[in-house]
């Protein structure tokens, strides 16, 4: 079964979090592989928009453990129903969802940081955004594959060790860049934006998905 839920690591602790609000609140978002995950969060509101931010990460988690159980699927039973819906859910959520949030990082996140943060805290955001246009050009590469089995195309797998390849850079970089956002870059926004702060900053989140 490719849809198996996949547990989500412990969230580095937050030297601000705020009194009263449960910090693993995000991961216990639904994870209904029919919406579009991302661009709604059940357990974040946008009056709390680093908790939005956070639910994102659980939802790449998420998505990007579908993308592990996927291909392994296809390696086992091939391009099947149960591979296609998966590919186009991994699609949908790397499309549409995942540039908007970067959008949040670079409109809210990053600009505090790269105009108030220590020395070594501007260096990490530079490198952050740098992986964010890294990242889109890898995923540009490797949704190609994606596609293919999405959409049933006829010799779509199994897919030659450079298609692999270009997944295992996608999937291996997120995975350690929201570990660098995580533990440092939201931890240190956090302090610099203070509460007052944080209300236009989740309406400008909403506004971007129509909201
Ligand atoms: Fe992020």
């Amino acid at each position: 079964m490719i849809r198996s839920s996949v547990p989500f690591p412990p969230r580095p602790s937050r030297a601000t979090a705020r009194t009263g609000t449960d910090a693993q609140s995000g991961a216990t978002a639904s994870a209904d592989a029919h919406e579009v995950p991302g661009l709604r969060s059940p357990a974040a509101g946008f009056d709390q928009p680093f908790e939005m931010l956070h639910a994102c990460h659980e939802r790449v988690q998420r998505t990007l453990g579908l993308l592990a159980r996927l291909r392994e699927h296809l390696r086992r039973h091939g391009a099947d129903a149960q591979a296609r819906e998966a590919a186009r859910d991994v699609l949908r959520y790397f499309d549409i969802a995942a540039p908007l949030h970067h959008e949040d990082e670079e409109l809210h996140v990053f600009p505090p940081l790269l105009a108030h943060g220590s020395a070594a805290v501007v260096e990490l955001v530079k490198t952050l955004q740098a992986e964010h246009a890294t990242m889109a050009r890898q995923w540009a590469e490797a949704r190609v594959s994606l596609a293919a089995v999405a959409e049933g195309a006829e010799g779509a797998v199994p897919w030659s060790a450079e298609q692999e390849k270009g997944l295992d850079d996608f999937a291996g970089l997120y995975a350690e860049h929201i570990v660098r956002e995580e533990s440092v870059a939201y931890p240190a926004a956090q302090v610099l934006l203070g509460e007052s702060e944080w209300a236009p900053m989740g309406r400008e989140m909403a506004r971007r998905r129509g909201g």
